[in-house]
């Protein structure tokens, strides 16, 4: 896979490049095995020598089978001393805006005490999460780490169903996107929202399984790629 691709998504190196990224699709439409696939892959590479993943399912789902996920934080910065994913299963429905706010302040903290240490923190399927809408605010720390986190060698990737799940305030944070199996609405939002035409790749996206795009929300450009493995 790309060097540039894996970097836009995952890694957090300062520049523009080092803004968030978005992975939307379908339900069924393959952006947690493809993300866990392209990290597998961007791991063995020079530029995420120092890199740490931290993987948050609300879900409490992983394909990650070798990681042990833990609900504690605690754990969570303890493994990521010595691994490079860390594997984050959020518990109370109740408190999981909470706990991932508590999750980027550690993150935060740790980085400042890392400065050679860039970390990504991957929230899957975030439109669980309240107030992660087009419409509302999400959480303090969650838009601290889109806006501030690439002064501190932080990355958000937020995986969503729907481009209409972004709020809106993230959009100008955003430097990259994968887009896999999609909804016709999305193309609509796709365009208001990121000013990403969506509309030529659209039935190429929706006719062939676990395909996907590689958008640069700096430039608008769209690039098509044939499911993983193939
Ligand atoms: N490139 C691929 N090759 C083979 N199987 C795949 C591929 N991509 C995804 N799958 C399979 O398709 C199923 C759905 O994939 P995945 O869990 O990644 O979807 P998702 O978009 O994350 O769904 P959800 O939004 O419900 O979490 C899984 O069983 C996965 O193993
Ligand atoms: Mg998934």
């Amino acid at each position: 896979m790309s060097q540039e691709i894996m970097n836009r998504m995952f890694l957090a190196d300062g520049t523009d490049y080092g803004l968030s990224s978005v992975i939307a699709g379908r339900s069924g439409s393959g952006k947690t095995y493809l993300m866990t696939e392209l990290i597998n892959d961007a791991l063995k590479t020079a530029p995420f020598k120092e890199a740490r993943i931290i993987y948050v399912s609300v879900k409490n789902e992983s394909y990650w089978d070798k990681v042990k996920p833990t609900y504690d934080l605690d754990e969570l910065f303890k493994t990521l001393q010595k691994s490079r994913i860390g594997v984050f299963y959020p518990t109370d429905p109740d408190m999981y805006e909470a706990e991932l706010d508590s999750l980027i302040e550690r993150t935060f903290l740790v980085s400042q005490e890392n400065e050679n240490t860039s970390f990504c923190i991957i929230v899957d399927d975030c439109n669980v999460l309240d107030k992660f809408n087009s419409t509302s605010r999400p959480s303090k720390m969650m838009t601290k780490a889109a806006i501030a986190g690439r002064s501190f060698n932080i990355k958000l990737t937020l995986v969503v169903h729907r481009i209409g799940n972004l709020p809106r305030i993230l959009n100008s944070s955003l430097n990259a996107g994968i887009i896999m199996g999609i909804s016709p609405m999305d193309n609509d939002y796709s365009k208001k929202i990121l000013a990403l035409d969506l509309d030529p790749y659209y039935d190429s996206l929706n006719s062939n399984k676990y395909s996907w795009g590689f958008a640069d929300l700096l430039t608008g450009d769209v690039t098509l790629y044939s499911p993983f493995g193939e």
